[in-house]
């Protein structure tokens, strides 16, 4: 019913409209009482296949909501009741700023494709955590951070520090972002010395807290493989606990959109089927130079079953989606889901059939 009827009339409107429309009608459903509950569990597939601990949090399924679809907080509750096993929140900047002009986001659907410059629109640091009190039990969600765009790049770390610091309490983990190319200079902050100035401040704090938060590192596919090198030592040398690969890329390679139209669209991050290889790759990269011993989200062009378990199978331990669900609609996760319990159910068989054998 999506592709058939939904997505033709989401994509009659510009993109962003489309986005309010979902959060707006997201925010309506969650507001009826026992509709989440409802919604659970009519969409939410529970499996013990699936379950997942990561970095110390419980997850019900290892196939979550990428940053950027609720960027204020909004309706991590009712993704959650659809099915997704976690959202990742923001990104939040300290204070709320409104982000690039617009028009700034754009479908490539010949490419299943999107090309964004959002440029960290969002609320603020306060407002996410007033909707942040409204967290059912059992939601997980994690915090994505970025630096407001007037700060200073040398100062970048006072707003990491002040974002984490206040956050601290309602979310499950951090995901440092410096790896947006929509805000001028943050993806400069991809080297050794300033991310470890910014993370520095964050280790502090958090060895002075009872609970423990974990934080993740957020890399660019647009990364060479030395410096995708250089931030993997980072989390071997440091507490940092994993890393979420990928963002949006700057590339056009490949796109079968014709140029004039990728002209006329201008900068921004493109997202979708053309960053799965890459998104794949620097997965594969990290998961073989941490030798496997820390968690990485996985992200980038999942957009078909085969795709996240691409992600998994290069080492991922959890998978986010945000183009994929745009395209194939909320019941995604379920699709992929239940391929994996198939999955599951076919190796055992497998298994038994082997040790009978013997
Ligand atoms: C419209 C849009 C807004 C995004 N905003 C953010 C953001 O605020 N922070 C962030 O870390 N990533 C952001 N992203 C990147 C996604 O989280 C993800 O890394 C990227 O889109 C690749 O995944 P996909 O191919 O499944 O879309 C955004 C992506 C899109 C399409």
């Amino acid at each position: 019913m999506y592709k058939q009827i939904i997505r033709p009339l989401l994509f009659c409107l510009s993109a962003e409209n489309a986005h309010k429309l979902i959060i707006g009608a997201l925010r309506l459903v969650g507001c009826i009482p026992g509709t989440n509950w409802l919604m659970e569990k009519i969409c939410s597939i529970k499996h013990p296949a699936l379950e997942r601990e990561v970095f110390g949090v419980k997850f019900k399924n290892p196939i979550g909501i990428a940053a950027g679809l609720d960027k204020n907080a909004e309706v991590y509750n009712e993704f959650s009741a659809l099915g997704y096993g976690f959202v990742e929140v923001g990104t939040i900047t300290p204070k709320g700023q409104p982000g690039n002009p617009r028009p700034r986001l754009f479908r490539l659907p010949k490419d299943k494709a999107i090309i964004n410059r959002m440029g960290f629109n969002n609320h603020g640091m306060q407002n996410a955590i007033e909707n942040l009190h409204k967290r059912r039990k059992g939601v997980v969600v994690g915090a994505n951070i970025g630096k407001n765009s007037l700060t200073p790049i040398e100062e970048a770390p006072s707003d990491y520090l002040k974002l984490f610091r206040n956050l601290y309490q309602y979310v499950d983990y951090f995901v440092v972002n410096v790896s947006c190319p929509n805000v001028a200079k943050v993806t400069s902050l991809q080297n050794k010395q300033s991310v470890t100035e910014i993370l520095e401040p964050l280790f502090e704090f958090r060895r002075g807290q009872s609970q423990y938060r974990p934080i993740l590192l957020k890399i660019s596919p647009d990364l060479d493989d030395a410096s995708v090198d250089d931030m993997t030592d980072v989390m071997i040398e440091t507490p940092l606990d994993g890393i979420v690969a990928t963002n949006t890329t700057t590339s056009r390679a490949g796109l079968t959109t014709s140029a004039k139209s990728i002209e006329a669209i201008g900068n921004g991050g493109l997202s979708g089927a053309p960053l799965t290889k890459r998104a794949v790759e620097v997965v594969r990269r990290v998961h073989t130079r941490c030798q496997g011993r820390y968690p990485i989200i996985g992200v980038g062009g999942v957009m078909t079953v085969e795709d996240a378990k691409a992600m998994l199978d290069a080492g991922a331990s959890l998978v986010q989606v945000y183009s994929g669900m745009i395209y194939n609609g909320p019941a995604f996760v379920r699709q992929i889901c239940k391929q994996l319990i198939a999955d599951h159910e076919a190796a055992k068989a497998t298994a038994t059939t082997e040790q009978k054998a013997e």
